[in-house]
């Protein structure tokens, strides 16, 4: 797919077909992350991929029990390991350099044909407990992945003019 396109047509994903991500393509989708961009180059980041049903119950749990989180083949945790570091603009780096691993992350999967869903409402205190998860380090967000069983609907999103202006602030 061009490039474009994939940004066009990622959806968030919340249901899933019950077959499973090829290992193979699952490497692929998490070295997408590993190349990422990050604040001094320090890749404070790692990425739990699950796979296991009991954890998968768990995480399930720990997210509201939303259903779709359940069906999901994979569920990726995606951790900042250095949670102190505040860049000089006054910003906490491991949010937006997990964020964008992340999201490279997301988008290699729907370039190679699966659904992904953003998890934000999630107890990162339970995750970390199903995960093992050292305690400085911090869940910035999970991921669900998988084959979707439809295409989601577009959401809309706002017209160009509203959020982008040129030279100043209009
Ligand atoms: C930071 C962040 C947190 C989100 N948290 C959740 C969530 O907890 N549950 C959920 O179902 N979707 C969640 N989403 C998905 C958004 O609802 C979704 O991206 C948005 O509605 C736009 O839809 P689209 O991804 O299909 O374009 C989250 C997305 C982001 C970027």
């Amino acid at each position: 797919m061009e490039f474009v396109d994939v940004i066009r047509e990622r959806r968030s994903t919340r249901a899933y077909r019950e077959t499973p991500v090829e290992r193979e393509t699952l490497l692929r989708v998490l070295d997408a992350g590993r190349l990422a961009p990050s604040a001094r180059n320090e890749q404070g980041w790692k990425f739990v991929a699950v796979q296991n049903r009991d954890k998968i119950e768990k995480l399930y749990h720990a997210c509201n029990e939303e259903g779709f989180v359940k069906e999901a083949p994979v569920i990726i945790a995606a951790c900042g390991t250095n949670p102190d570091y505040i860049m000089r603009c006054g910003q906490p780096a491991y949010t937006i350099d997990v964020s964008i691993a992340l999201t490279h992350i997301m988008l290699r999967a729907a370039d190679l044909g699966l659904g992904s869903c953003w998890l934000g409402a999630f107890n990162e205190k339970k995750v970390k407990e199903v995960l093992d998860i050292p305690d400085k380090v911090r869940v910035v967000a999970l991921l669900t992945l998988g084959y979707s069983k439809f295409q989601p609907q577009q959401k809309s999103r706002k017209q160009f003019d509203e959020v982008v202006c040129f030279d100043r602030w209009k």
